[in-house]
C-alpha cells in the first residue's frame, strides 16, 4: 500500500478541516488522535469516507504510514492559560513536548515535526533547537482563519528549520488561501528560522485584538453619541466595508447587527454579556513589546479593555457611585458627518496599530537575528486570516517601495491618509471625552501619533527627576551623546521658603 504524503495528529475541528483541505488538493493524509474513537468517527464520517485518509490508532502506526522524509503535523489544543497573577510569563503547552518526545525515537534523520498551534515563539525556538539536535527538522507554523479558513484556505506563517521548508512547501501553499487578480498568490511563505513564524502569528493576533477593539469603540460611539440602532449600524458597517476599511472583521461586524435572537426575537448582540474572553496571544504580544521597549500601545489597550470588561461586577457597582460628565444635550451636529469622522478615526487608528505591530516585528527580528520580509508578511495576511483586509495590499506596496521602511506612518500613502483623517480623528476623541464614552484604543492611537511625530518630548524633565532622586545621570543636547552628566540638584535648587 502506498504511503501518505503527511500525517496529522489532533482531530479537533481545525485538525479535521486541515486534513480535508489537504486531501482536496491531492495529498493523502494519515491521521491520529489520542482519543482513538475520534479517529474512527472522523474516518467514517460522510465528509471523510472514501477519501485518501488513513486512520491510525497510535503514533507508531501514523509514522509507519508516511512516505519519507516524514512530515507529522500536530494540531494540539493548548489549555486556556491560568488567569493572572498565577500565569507564568508564557505557558508551555506540555502536551506538545510530550508528543515530540514520543515521536523522536519513531522518526529518522530528515523527518519533520510541525506544530500548527498558537504556540509562544520562545517554545518554538526551544523546540526547534532541541528537535534539530536529534537530527530531525522542526516547523512552528501560524495557522489563521479559524475553522472555515482551515477547511477552505488558511493563512499560513511557517518558521523553524529552513531545510524543512522545501519538504512542506508544496502542501502548505496548495492548501493556503490565494490572493491576487488570478487568485494564484498563496498566503503562505517561509517566514524565518526558529520561532519567527509563531512570532508573526502572535503579532497577527495582537493586531486582531487592536482591530476588534477599534471596531467596538466605533460601535459604542455611534450607539451612544448618535443613538444608532442595529439596523442603522448594519448599514454603516456595510458602507464602510466598501471603502478602505474593507475587511473580514468589518464584514462580520456588519453581519452581527442583522442576527436575531431565537429566544427573545430581539437582536442577539444586545443579549450578549459584555465581558470579553481571551486566550492569551494578545497578552503575549504586549508582554514581549514591553521586553523589547516597543511602544505597541494599541494591543496593550485592547488587552486592558478586555480585562476591564471582565470586571463586570466592579463596573456595575462603580456605575452607581462614579458620575460622568454633566448631562449633555443630544448630539446636535450632522449625523452623517460624525459617522464619517468615526470612520476616519477608525482608519487612522488602524494604521497606527499596524505601524506599531511592524515596528515590534522589526525590533524582535533585530533581537533574534531574523531577516523578515515585511512586504511578504502583509501578503500572508492579505487573505485567509482573521485580519484579512484590502488595506494590507497598501502595506505590501509600502515595503516593496522601501524594504527598510522604519514606520508605516512615514510611507507616502499612509502619511497622507492620517493627515487627511487628522481633524476628524481629533474631533471624535474630543466628543468621546466630552461625553464620557471610553475610547482607549482610538485615543491611544492618537496619542501615539502625536508622540511619534514630536521631535521633542518632556523626557528632559523626566531625566532631571531621575537624576535628582537617584543620580541616574542625563545627556545634554549640546554635548556628545555618549557623555553622561549629573547635577547636584539639592544644592543648586531654589531653597523652598
Ligand atoms: C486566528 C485567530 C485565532 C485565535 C482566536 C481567539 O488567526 O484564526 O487569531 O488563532 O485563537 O481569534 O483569540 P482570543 O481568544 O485570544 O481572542
Amino acid at each position: 500500500m502506498s504511503k501518505c504524503s503527511i500525517g496529522l495528529m489532533g482531530l479537533a475541528v481545525m485538525g479535521q478541516n486541515l486534513v480535508l483541505n489537504m486531501e482536496d488538493h491531492g495529498f493523502s493524509v494519515a491521521v491520529f488522535n489520542r482519543t482513538t474513537s475520534k479517529v474512527d468517527e472522523f474516518c467514517a464520517s460522510p465528509q471523510a469516507k472514501g477519501r485518501n485518509i488513513v486512520g491510525c490508532h497510535s503514533l507508531k502506526e501514523l509514522v509507519e504510514n508516511l512516505e519519507r522524509p516524514r512530515k507529522v503535523m500536530l494540531m494540539i489544543q493548548s489549555k486556556d492559560p491560568v488567569p493572572a497573577p498565577e500565569v507564568a510569563l508564557y505557558p508551555k503547552n506540555a502536551a506538545v513536548d510530550a508528543v515530540i518526545e514520543e515521536l523522536i525515537p519513531l522518526l529518522e534523520p530528515g523527518d519533520v515535526i510541525i506544530d500548527g498551534g498558537n504556540t509562544h515563539y520562545r517554545d518554538t525556538d526551544r523546540r526547534t533547537r532541541y528537535v534539530e539536535s536529534k537530527g530531525l527538522l522542526y516547523i512552528g507554523t501560524g495557522v489563521s482563519g479559524g475553522e472555515e479558513g482551515a477547511r477552505l484556505g488558511p493563512s499560513l506563517m511557517p518558521g523553524g528549520s529552513p531545510e524543512a521548508w522545501p519538504l512542506v512547501k508544496e502542501i502548505f501553499q496548495a492548501i493556503s488561501a490565494k490572493v491576487g487578480p488570478n487568485h494564484d498568490i498563496p498566503c503562505c511563505e517561509w517566514v524565518g528560522p526558529r520561532g519567527a513564524g509563531h512570532y508573526v502569528k502572535m503579532v497577527h493576533n495582537g493586531i486582531e485584538y487592536g482591530d476588534m477593539q477599534l471596531i467596538c469603540e466605533a460601535y459604542w460611539l455611534l450607539k451612544n453619541v448618535l443613538g444608532l440602532n442595529n439596523d442603522e449600524l448594519y448599514n454603516v458597517f456595510a458602507q464602510w466595508n466598501k471603502g478602505n476599511l474593507d475587511s473580514y472583521l468589518i464584514e462580520i461586524t456588519r453581519d452581527i447587527f442583522s442576527v436575531k435572537d431565537e429566544k427573545t426575537g430581539g437582536f442577539l448582540v444586545d443579549f450578549i454579556l459584555d465581558t470579553a474572553g481571551a486566550k492569551g496571544t494578545g497578552k503575549w504580544m504586549s508582554q514581549l513589546a514591553l521586553d523589547l521597549g516597543a511602544p505597541s500601545t494599541l494591543v496593550t489597550e485592547a488587552v486592558y479593555a478586555r480585562a476591564l470588561s471582565a470586571q463586570k461586577k466592579a463596573r456595575v457597582d462603580a456605575a452607581k457611585v462614579l458620575a460622568g460628565p454633566a448631562q449633555l444635550p443630544p448630539f446636535e451636529g450632522c449625523k452623517e458627518e460624525f459617522i464619517e469622522s468615526v470612520r476616519k478615526a477608525l482608519y487612522a487608528s488602524k494604521i497606527c496599530s499596524y505601524a506599531q505591530g511592524y515596528v515590534q516585528m522589526q525590533m524582535a527580528a533585530a533581537a533574534d537575528g531574523w531577516d523578515l520580509n515585511y512586504g511578504q508578511i502583509a501578503l500572508l495576511w492579505r487573505g485567509g486570516c482573521i485580519i484579512r483586509a484590502v488595506f494590507l495590499q497598501r502595506i505590501k506596496e509600502a515595503f516593496d517601495k522601501n524594504p527598510a521602511l522604519g514606520n508605516l506612518l512615514l510611507d507616502d500613502y499612509f502619511c497622507s491618509e492620517v493627515t487627511q483623517a487628522q481633524a476628524a480623528w481629533r474631533n471624535v476623541v474630543k466628543t468621546a471625552v466630552e461625553r464620557g464614552v471610553p475610547v482607549p484604543a482610538i485615543s491611544g492611537a492618537l496619542a501615539y501619533y502625536d508622540g511619534y511625530r514630536s521631535a521633542t518630548l518632556p523626557a528632559n524633565l523626566l531625566q532631571a527627576q531621575r537624576d535628582y532622586f537617584g543620580a541616574h545621570t542625563f545627556r545634554r543636547i549640546d554635548e556628545p551623546e555618549d557623555q553622561a552628566f549629573h547635577a547636584e540638584w539639592i544644592q543648586l535648587r531654589k531653597k523652598p521658603e
